[in-house]
């Protein structure tokens, strides 16, 4: 086989790019066959060497070329061989759903949030171990006040000074945490965990409250009707709803009330809006003066109202859930039964449920 043939036929059958360099480098390379025999045209007598260094020439072109044009079929090859790998089939079906659900009462917390914001209101935080002075004192409440003994309480250890923490009873002790530590303007619920030793149907050791609360110089109950009223039509995704505002009691609020919201229990099931019952679903009032003053501000200056209301509570109205207890059971086939898709967040502009 000629000198031409021998490399061509190597250069065809080269099956990737550093064998194809090995093969350039063992004909054209300094110490390469056709450099080699570049290097013996010197001997030669000027006629010779004309025809064989044209010869040689030649060659040398046809050897380049020849590589050039393989290393491209080769990078081609290698190419449709990746994109063959990564080929995605967009026709087939998406991956199967998660199987975990957002608890409705996290559902809740998020729509609350979501109506809230929407008024204006921020989102405040307090801790689930309070000392009494949040829980109950500031919320006038003194030692010996009688509806201290009301609530429940799981007290921790006395400590060395005699005081006792305790779990929170309910969210309110983040009013004076809230007024301690901003300026009026005070805009803010306070959603979160409470704990009253009582145990059955309708109450359970832990619970969820939200908490309302605004402080300014003039706010009045007209303004808490309305943001009351607003709220339970966003909330409970109503057009209407009536609501029943009665006189009540709380050591925080002077004047205090209690809100009903009408329904029906046609077919057993509770409807908001519509019929004539009436359901509970918060306490509210004016904020005492002792508490805005325990919040640091001055009575004279600022007045405000407040609300609290059971967050599981009006989750159970709205979504149809009977029993309280199934909340925190942890049991896998209710919370798909009655959790949500992760991937619905609720909005007001996606809507809420
Ligand atoms: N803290 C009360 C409770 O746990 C609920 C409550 C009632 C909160 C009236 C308030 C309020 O802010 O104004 O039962």
């Amino acid at each position: 086989m000629s000198l031409e043939q021998d490399i061509l036929n190597q250069i065809a059958t080269a099956s990737d790019e550093p064998s194809l360099e090995a093969i350039r480098v063992a004909t054209l390379g300094k110490k390469g066959s056709i450099s080699e025999q570049m290097k013996s045209l010197g001997a030669m007598s000027p006629d010779e060497r004309k025809q064989a260094g044209a010869a040689l020439n030649v060659l040398k072109d046809k050897v380049t070329d020849a590589i050039g044009a393989r290393k491209a079929v080769l990078q081609e090859a290698l190419l449709e061989q990746r994109l063959a790998l990564e080929k995605i089939d967009v026709t087939l079906p998406m991956r199967a759903e998660p199987r975990g659900t957002v608890h409705p009462v996290s559902q809740a917390w998020e729509e609350v949030v979501q109506i809230f914001g929407d008024l204006g209101f921020a989102v405040a935080e307090g801790p689930h171990i309070e000392d009494d002075f949040h829980n109950f004192t500031a919320l006038n409440m003194p030692p010996e006040h009688p509806a201290r003994q009301e609530q429940d309480t799981f007290y921790f250890n006395e400590k060395a000074d005699g005081s006792r923490m305790v779990l929170r009873t309910h969210t309110s002790p983040v009013q004076i945490r809230t007024m301690l530590a901003s300026e009026p303007p005070i805009r803010i619920i306070a959603p979160g965990r409470t704990f009253r030793s009582d145990s059955d149907m309708t109450h359970t050791p832990m619970f969820n409250q939200i908490e309302g609360l605004v402080i300014d110089e003039v706010t009045h109950m007209g303004h808490l009707k309305w943001i009351l009223t607003e709220f339970c039509k966003s909330f409970f995704e109503v057009d209407d709803v009536k609501m029943r505002f009665r006189a009540s009691h709380f050591p925080f609020t002077e004047p205090s009330l209690e809100v009903d919201i009408n329904c029906s229990w046609e077919g057993g099931q509770v409807k908001i809006g519509q019929g004539n019952s009436w359901l509970e679903i918060l306490g509210a009032g004016m904020v005492h003066p002792h508490v805005i003053k325990a919040g640091g501000l001055d009575p004279e200056k600022f007045q405000g109202f407040a609300f609290g209301m059971g967050l599981d509570r009006i989750t159970m109205l709205k979504y149809g859930i009977p029993d309280l207890r199934a909340f925190f059971e942890a049991d896998l086939r209710w919370l798909r039964h009655y959790g949500f898709k992760a991937l619905n967040v609720p909005t007001l502009a996606g809507g809420l449920s």
